[in-house]
């Protein structure tokens, strides 16, 4: 695994210039950030968020209030970049009552071959587009557009390296991401994101501590280590599990992380639910289907039976264990007898929660080259027997948290009511109660006394 990182002379570079645009940017002007997508662009526009302040941007919570619009895109699923482009297209109209806004694009959907070429010509009103594995250099793609008034685009066609030292914005200030490593070498035959995203490499073991340690020192409370597969971590010969156990001995409260590889899982790290006080008892473990069939089309290297056998070990080293789970549904040529498959895992397994998609073809993928005859309405009826079972599912897992005392993270404070605030449970069920919203940060324990469809209500114990 190649572990590169980004020179610091280039990362000290980037700053100069984020200074150098401070100097020349007319007070007050403020950025947004629309992030699409999974945790990772979250993280990634925390970055992107600190450059723009170091460049002396302020924070516009609404895209009309800003002066510099950036869409961090997702290509995941084909909605996901319809939605991207729809937004896009119509800041074209704001452009017109604000002729200063500066538009930029950026993401995964920009490392698709030939996209952001594309929409850069067909796109005139877009003043620079970058890619994921260059997102550092925005200091410098801005400094262009403000000091030469024209359109800027590099994407980087590279594996990526990974970048260290750049500023910060967190969204929360006692939960925080942190990336543990960047990219995917599995291939999934549906998925595009090893294309997008590049090879795997992992941060230092270093980094990652020295990162973690200062966010300890600030107050933080839960830390959820990110990478698109961080069972397959690598750090300089240390492995996942050595690095969760390093991290419990620091005392971080609650500790999560996703996602995991079921190919991946090891008995080291079931052996760490049962072993570490920190690491919190849920797990996302995306099975994707139950057939075995499909499974192997899919190129996810485990069989059914593995994958079961990995659910009751995990449950054998922690009974209170919280699964979830990505399903697709409609994988090419899936026929109902398979897809009654994943009905009947998804019985066996009980999971907490599922997320399920209808398999949407990623161009450049192997499976979008497989014939499909299945019609989408049949599709979309099969992804609605799929959540129904899982509601049923959800509903009565929820049920069974009634009457037991749980300590919950506050993190929120209704929008209505600031009398009513709400937080996750270890097992990451969400819960709301009456409080007062000064609790946010804290840990209160909280008596379940009902469930919801998707989330509990409780009172705090004193
Ligand atoms: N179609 C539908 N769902 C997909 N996912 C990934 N690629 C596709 C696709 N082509 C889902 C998988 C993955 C989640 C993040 O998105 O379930 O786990
Ligand atoms: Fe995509 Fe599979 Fe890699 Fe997950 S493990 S990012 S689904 S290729």
């Amino acid at each position: 695994m190649k572990n590169e990182k980004v020179p610091a002379s280039e990362i000290s570079r980037q700053l100069e210039i984020a200074d150098q645009v401070r100097q020349i940017l007319p007070a007050g002007r403020k950025y947004h950030i629309v992030t699409l997508g999974c945790q990772m662009n979250v993280r990634d526009s925390e970055s992107l968020a600190g450059l723009f302040e170091r460049m002396g941007f302020l924070k516009a919570e609404t895209r009309e209030d800003a002066d510099l619009i950036l869409y961090n895109t997702c290509c995941v699923r084909e909605n996901a970049e319809n939605k991207a482009l729809g937004n896009v297209i119509w800041l074209k109209e704001l452009k017109k009552i604000k002729p200063h806004l500066i538009i930029a694009v950026g993401g995964c959907m920009m490392q698709e071959e030939g996209m952001a070429e594309t929409l850069i010509k067909q796109y005139p009103f877009i003043d620079f587009i970058m890619g994921t594995h260059n997102s550092y250099k925005v200091p410098e793609f801005v400094h262009t557009v403000l000091t030469e008034e024209r359109q800027t685009f590099e994407v980087l066609n590279i594996d990526g390296m990974v970048v260290e030292g750049l500023p910060a914005v967190r969204n929360s200030n006692f939960s925080a991401f942190v990336n543990i490593m960047y990219g995917c070498n599995n291939f999934c035959s549906y998925c595009i994101v090893p294309y997008v995203r590049g090879r795997e490499r992992s941060r230092t073991e270093e980094d990652i501590l020295d990162e973690i340690k200062r966010l300890q020192d600030a107050g933080v409370k839960e830390i959820t280590l990110l990478g698109q597969n961080v069972n397959s971590y690598m750090g300089g010969g240390a492995n996942f599990a050595n690095l969760l156990c390093k991290i419990d001995q620091m005392g971080i409260e609650r500790i999560r992380f996703m996602t995991s590889h079921p190919k991946d899982l090891s008995d080291e790290l079931i052996h760490a639910y049962a072993s570490l006080k920190h690491l919190m008892p849920h797990l996302h473990l995306p099975v994707q289907a139950g057939n075995d069939e499909i499974l192997s089309r899919m190129n996810r290297i485990y069989s059914r039976e593995k994958y079961l056998d990995l659910v009751s070990r995990l449950r054998k080293a922690r009974p209170d264990i919280g699964l979830t789970t990505d399903i697709i549904v409609g994988f090419p040529g899936e026929t109902n007898a398979q897809f009654e498959d994943t009905l009947s895992l998804a019985k066996l397994v009980r999971y907490d929660a599922a997320y399920t998609f209808i398999y949407s073809p990623r161009a450049g993928t192997k499976a979008a080259k497989l014939p499909d005859p299945v019609t989408i309405e049949e599709k979309t009826e099969r992804i609605q027997r799929l959540i129904d079972l899982q509601q049923s599912i959800t509903s009565e897992i929820l049920l069974e948290q009634v009457g037991k005392t749980l300590p919950v993270l506050v993190d929120s404070v209704s929008a209505r009511d600031e009398s009513k605030i709400g937080g996750k449970t270890p097992r990451a069920h969400m819960v709301n109660f009456d409080g007062p919203k000064d609790l946010i940060g804290r840990t209160v324990n909280v008596l379940i006394t009902s469930a919801g469809k998707n989330t509990l209500r409780g009172e705090i114990v004193k």
